[in-house]
């Protein structure tokens, strides 16, 4: 087909606001833009929509399935503030392209766990090494494949709370760096760029630093070390009510980790007694005290189920009702600042790894002994040569920016025009400090579209190119009206 230049400006612009966010990368302990150099920080909210039922594959089904659901989801967050996002179960079968694209497009990241509460298709807590299989590799590598074309892809977690008290603090350990291993390994032979991996720890303080050191620890003694983590995060909820830094032994926290050699985050915060939530943890989080040593956090989590943690609550008809969580927690976000939130130069932290020895571990009966099992039969073949029938994801165009279903404010009022606003390339999404923001305290303006998300610093010559094709943008409209 002969394409007119006009067309081919088009196809230009799709291509470039395809790519609305940066790859972060890892340096010492810190996510890092590598274009600006600047210091990321986490602040997002655990996704799954349904709970475990969202995940079901054998219907079509995970949390990042359906873009209609994700468009409506996408729009709220971005309005709420939230850069990131964290999904539990993800079928590598299915097609995620329109809502990794969605996400892409206002500056949200993605941390995918590669495992599921199905059968076979994680390590079995009670039963490490008979669930440590290659049919189990070639999943999780699987969920590597579906999703590391994604430049929103921010890391995969290897492992969630499989070491949760002693029985499990002995034979576990040397698995979750066996699976961190076989991921590294396949991510550096068949994604075009490193996608970081690591575990997502339940906050059991005996056990939380025999953990990290355990995984964070070097047993190389030249060169690279595979089965390290690149992160470790943690799910927290010590921070109850009107706590503070004290009570809420957030401080110790941070003199635990203070030299640590990966980022460290939590995975998620928001313990939920008493209800209605205040996030008064929020400024505490990413303010002077945690964030030199933290990155930020993930709220669990976005929709209400039975748990009772919801920021909003999903009707089966696909309309939406705010809860007063979400006002809390867009009013505390709303106070960031967003300079020291995202807009300072990554220091170089050069805090080297522990080389690893059982005289890191402080419990008794906690593994301390640093040979991690080989790959199952047939796995280093998968490694090395990739998965059959591997599924390919691919950044699609957004085109529809309207959100079709009906959703309520906490003041019982329709949200209008809610819809999502793709950013220019190489912004992620930001709380916005200028609107006032609760729809409960502003009955009568009923809250419009995301309000115009700040976004970080961007070089001069990036925003002549984005004007360049804004223009462009301009001309893509024209030839849609004629
Ligand atoms: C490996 O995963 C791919 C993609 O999901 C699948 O098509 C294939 O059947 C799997 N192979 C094995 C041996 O489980
Ligand atoms: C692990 O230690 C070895 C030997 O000191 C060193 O060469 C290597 O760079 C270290 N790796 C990491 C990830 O710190
Ligand atoms: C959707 O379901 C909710 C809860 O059952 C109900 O309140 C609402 O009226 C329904 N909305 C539509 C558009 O049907
Ligand atoms: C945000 O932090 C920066 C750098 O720390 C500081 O210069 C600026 O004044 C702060 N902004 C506000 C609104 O407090
Ligand atoms: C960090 O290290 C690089 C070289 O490794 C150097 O160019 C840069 O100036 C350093 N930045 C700071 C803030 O020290
Ligand atoms: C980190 O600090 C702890 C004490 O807080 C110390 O025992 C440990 O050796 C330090 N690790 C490194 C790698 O410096
Ligand atoms: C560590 O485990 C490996 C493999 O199971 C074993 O061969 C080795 O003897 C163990 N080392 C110690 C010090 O127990």
């Amino acid at each position: 087909m002969f394409i007119k230049p006009i067309q081919f400006a088009l196809l230009a612009f799709c291509a470039r606001t395809a790519l609305a966010v940066q790859s972060l990368e890892i340096k010492g302990s810190n996510f890092v833009n590598p274009n600006t150099g600047n210091r990321f920080q986490i602040v997002g909210v655990a996704y799954q929509p349904g709970g475990q039922s969202g995940y079901n594959p054998g219907s079509g089904i995970d949390p990042l399935s359906d873009g209609s659901v994700c468009l409506r989801d996408a729009a709220l967050m971005q309005r709420l503030g939230v850069n990131a996002i964290r999904v539990y179960n993800v079928s590598p079968d299915l097609n995620h392209d329109m809502c990794a694209s969605i996400f892409n497009a206002v500056g949200i990241y993605m941390l995918i766990d590669v495992n599921s509460p199905l059968a076979g298709e994680s390590i079995d807590r009670s039963n490490p090494s008979g669930s440590y299989t290659s049919s189990y590799l070639n999943r999780t590598f699987a969920v590597v494949e579906a999703f590391k074309s994604y430049p929103n892809t921010l890391l995969f977690f290897s492992g969630n709370e499989v070491i949760n008290d002693l029985p499990t603090g002995g034979p576990n350990p040397p698995y979750m760096r066996a699976v961190t291993r076989d991921l590294k390994n396949y991510i550096a032979k068949h994604s075009s760029r490193s996608i970081p991996v690591g575990y997502s720890a339940a906050d059991v303080r005996e056990l939380l630093l025999d953990t990290w050191n355990y995984l964070q620890c070097n047993t190389s003694t030249s060169g690279a070390d595979p089965s390290r983590v690149d992160l470790f995060a943690l799910n927290s909820y010590s921070w109850c009510g009107d706590s503070s830094f004290a009570t809420s032994s957030y401080n110790t926290l941070v003199s635990d980790f203070s030299n640590t050699s990966v980022p460290v985050f939590f995975s998620e915060y928001g313990c939920n007694k008493p209800t209605p939530r205040i996030f008064t943890e929020v400024p505490v989080l990413y303010g002077p005290l945690m964030a030199p040593v933290l990155s930020g956090g993930l709220v669990y989590e976005f929709s209400q189920e039975p748990s009772d943690f919801g920021l909003v609550s999903m009707n089966s008809n696909g309309s939406v009702q705010l809860l007063s969580d979400y006002d809390s927690l867009q009013k505390q976000y709303s106070g960031l600042n967003i300079t020291t939130l995202q807009g300072e130069a990554a220091q170089n932290t050069t805090s080297t790894a522990p080389a690893c020895s059982s005289s890191l571990i402080t419990n008794q009966g906690f593994a301390n002994n640093f040979s991690v099992p080989s790959p199952p039969s047939g796995a280093q073949d998968l490694i090395n040569n990739g998965i059959q029938n591997a599924p390919v994801g691919k950044i699609v165009s957004v085109t529809t920016t309207a959100v079709s279903q009906v959703v309520q404010g906490t003041n019982g009022q329709t949200v209008q025009n809610l819809a999502i606003t793709p950013l220019e390339d190489d912004e992620s999404n930001n709380p916005s400090t200028q609107t006032t923001t609760s729809t409960s305290t502003t009955p009568t303006s009923t809250t419009s579209s995301a309000p115009a998300a700040t976004t970080s610093k961007k070089s001069s010559a990036a925003t002549m190119q984005a004007s360049f094709y804004a223009l462009l943008g301009v001309g893509f409209l024209a030839v849609v009206l004629l």
